[in-house]
């Protein structure tokens, strides 16, 4: 952590290669924009807010970034050169001389700490007025190539459109990431010029430029190039969103988690899971989901905003949204809880069951095949297979309250508003369209019939005649 180390990311182009309506910054990987792992790396490298260079979309970019940055406006995206330009304004109003500023780009989510914090290290124990990090590449593609004179010197960058064949053929390439003297970066700032293919003020052409003025540029060659992997299309947002996952879940099992096969779940990096718990092949966990200690999370599992205690049971293809799973409950195969679902501790709620606003008290169970909503269960409610909260009129949901000990027959309806006194009994295929008192029994069943005889004598009617 540095207090006197500038950070600039660049992040006012649209990323026209995504063919998006959606500017690419705020596309998002493993569960977060690709700007907020940006500015996470920023934070943990400098103690001052970074300035970001907006552009398109900015006010959604500006919302979205909120107070974790100061914003400098690129009206025309002119090029990376521009771009740093209008941050420039503030740099020298605000910072102090002889500083350092080390400058992002919005789109390169996977550098690491550690390679920012040495390329800083080079850069100040070199005295360079420059030092960027590159990377080898076995296919450089569009990447601008690192020029370097006979003894290693870089003495500068030609960007892949400009480049001549032999040019091309250089494997290592600029990652975009640049640590300047601040008087220098501004010096030269100045006197770029648009004078290449793209008609663009290059960032890359203040190498040139500073190895005249007889000043130091230095490189650091990322060890990993992975780390300075841009999203300018959906075929490298997918490798990057693959490599956060493969963080995520490394940190998670560095933690205390098993993954039966880490390489097929998806799991955002905001999600946390406890030690000892157990997530099999297949699992999606995404957003807030919160899961504790010794928890088994089954195939197909997909779980959104769920927050889960500890020794809790998900099985098999199991859907959850912003819901509540108490200590030692099980769910699923199969069930769906949907938004307002609060399960308290040692519930069951099993296979085919669909909840919706609706509260468990400890203890209680509906273990087959029953629809749930508007409802409030007491603890050690038992709800039969089939039973349905009849919540909706058509206009109005309605609630309905099964109080403590309350035993719910099969297949039954309960046409909400409706309440069950404590420890009363439904009994199996009833309609319950009225309150029951507590400890009562309450049937609404057409009485059985038996009648003798019956199917002997259909049968012998529908014997055909010899
Ligand atoms: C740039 C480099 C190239 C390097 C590559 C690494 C230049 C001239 N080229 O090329 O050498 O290999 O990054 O990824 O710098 N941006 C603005 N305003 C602009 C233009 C760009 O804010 O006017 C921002 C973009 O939003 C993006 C970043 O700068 O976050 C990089 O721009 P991009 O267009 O992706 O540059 P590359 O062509 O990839
Ligand atoms: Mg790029």
């Amino acid at each position: 952590m540095n207090e006197n180390l500038e950070v600039i990311i660049l992040a006012a182009g649209l990323g026209t290669r995504m063919k998006s309506a959606t500017i690419k910054i705020l596309h998002h990987a493993a569960g977060r924009p690709i700007i907020d792992y940006v500015l996470d790396l920023a934070a943990e490298v400098s103690g001052r807010n970074p300035i970001v260079v907006v552009g398109h979309q900015r006010e959604a970019v500006q919302q979205a970034i909120g107070d974790r940055a100061r914003f400098a406006v690129q009206e025309q995206q002119l090029g990376t050169g521009h771009a740093v330009m209008q941050a420039a304004q503030l740099l020298e109003s605000e910072h102090t001389p002889g500083g350092t500023v080390l400058i992002l780009s919005g789109d390169v989510p996977l550098t690491r700490r550690e390679t920012l914090q040495s390329l800083v290290e080079q850069h100040r124990r070199e005295a360079n007025a420059l030092t960027l990090l590159s990377m080898k590449l076995d296919q450089p593609a569009m990447y601008g190539r690192i020029v370097r004179d006979a003894d290693g010197t870089v003495m500068r960058i030609v960007e892949a459109k400009d480049a001549s064949d032999a040019e091309k053929a250089i494997q290592e390439v600029n990652a975009g990431i640049y640590v300047f003297d601040s008087a220098d970066l501004l010096a030269n700032l100045r006197q770029l010029s648009t004078d290449n293919t793209q008609g663009e003020y290059y960032l890359t052409d203040l190498i040139g430029m500073i190895r005249n003025a007889g000043k130091r540029v230095g490189a650091v060659v990322a060890a990993d190039p992975v780390e300075a992997l841009g999203v300018n299309s959906r075929g490298e947002l997918a490798i990057v969103e693959a490599e956060i996952q493969k963080r995520v879940v490394q940190k998670l099992m560095t933690e205390g988690v098993t993954f039966r096969n880490p390489t097929t779940v998806v799991v955002d990096s905001t999600v946390s899971i406890g030690a000892d718990s157990v997530v099999y092949p297949f699992v999606t966990i995404e957003g807030t989901t919160r899961i504790g200690e010794r928890c088994v999370i089954e195939p197909g599992a997909h779980l959104i905003n769920v927050t889960i205690g500890n020794d809790v049971h998900v099985k098999t293809g199991t859907v959850a949204e912003e819901s509540t799973i108490a200590d030692s409950s099980v769910v699923g195969p199969y069930a769906h809880l949907r938004p307002g679902t609060k399960l308290g501790e040692h519930v069951k709620v099993g296979n085919f069951v669909e909840t919706k606003k609706a509260v468990f008290g400890a203890g209680a169970k509906a273990s087959h095949l029953s629809y749930i909503g508007d409802a409030e269960i007491g603890a050690d409610v038992n709800i039969g297979a089939g039973t349905i909260t009849c919540n909706y009129d058509g206009v109005n949901k309605h609630k309905t309250v099964l109080e403590d000990g309350v035993f719910i027959g099969s297949d039954t309806q309960l046409v909400a508003p409706v309440r069950i006194g404590r420890g009363a009994y439904v009994g199996a295929g009833s309609t319950i369209t009225m309150d029951v008192p507590a400890d009562a029994l309450a049937l609404s069943r057409v009485p059985q019939k038996i009648v003798e005889g019956w199917a002997t004598r259909r049968r012998e009617k529908l014997k055909k005649p010899k």
